[in-house]
């Protein structure tokens, strides 16, 4: 299975990746958590990359794609993956249709997590406390809504028009919204 998850900041993404990565033992690639360890390894990539997470911003689509292709690259996605934070963009989107039809491996399915803004402001506000995500600050997550709602929205259309995308409420209880993830996910029994 090779898993899109879509969703704006706060809306679970990572959350249930995590217990999708169980259940489907495939790998979780969030592009957000691998230029996380980049920045605090200090690697040329993460330094180019810090100022801009921290203000909440798109990195540029040139570095974020390199990144994922040495990660698509690795060897460990021949059962598939699921991806988190990527593609962000519609440049994002064609460039991974394009990588994954060159590694054979296109995409099943888009799994749009579906969240109200106040919700949403309300959990990185949480977080920002228990955790102290430097990108989490009032202003930050500011801009991060605004930079989901103008650039990477048009993706979830993308994927609808091409008849790849299942949309999910993201509301509710962690295992609550797995399980609408995984009815999604779940082959349609034949009629008749
Ligand atoms: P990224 O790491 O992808 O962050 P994000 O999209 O802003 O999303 P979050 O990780 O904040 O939220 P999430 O949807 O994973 O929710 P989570 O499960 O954590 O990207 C960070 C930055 O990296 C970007 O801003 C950009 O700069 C850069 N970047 C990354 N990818 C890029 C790309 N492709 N191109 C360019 N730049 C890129 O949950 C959030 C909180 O809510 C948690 O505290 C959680 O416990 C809680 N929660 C989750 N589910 C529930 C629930 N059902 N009920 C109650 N609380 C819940
Ligand atoms: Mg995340």
């Amino acid at each position: 299975m090779r898993l899109v998850l879509l969703g704006a900041p706060g809306s679970g993404k990572g959350t249930q990746a995590t217990r999708l990565r169980e259940h489907l033992q495939v790998p979780h690639i969030s592009t957000g958590e691998l230029l996380r360890a980049a920045v605090k390894a200090g690697t040329p990539l993460g330094l180019q990359a810090k100022a801009v997470m921290e203000a909440g911003s798109l990195v540029s689509d040139e570095i974020v794609l390199g990144m994922l292709e040495e990660r698509l690259t690795a060897g460990d996605t021949g059962n598939g993956f699921i991806l988190d934070g990527y593609p962000r963009n519609l440049a994002q989107a064609n460039a991974l249709d394009a990588l994954l039809k060159r590694l054979d491996q296109p995409v099943d399915i888009a799994v749009q997590l579906d969240v109200d803004t106040e919700l949403l402001i309300g959990r990185l506000a949480g977080r920002a406390q228990a955790e102290g995500r430097a990108d989490d600050s009032p202003d930050a997550v500011r801009n991060r809504l605004t930079v989901y709602n103008d650039a990477t929205a048009p993706v979830v259309d993308f994927y609808r028009n091409s008849g790849r995308l299942a949309c999910v409420d993201g509301v509710g209880g962690m295992d609550e919204v797995f399980s609408r993830i995984l009815s999604t996910l779940a082959p349609t029994p034949e009629i008749g």
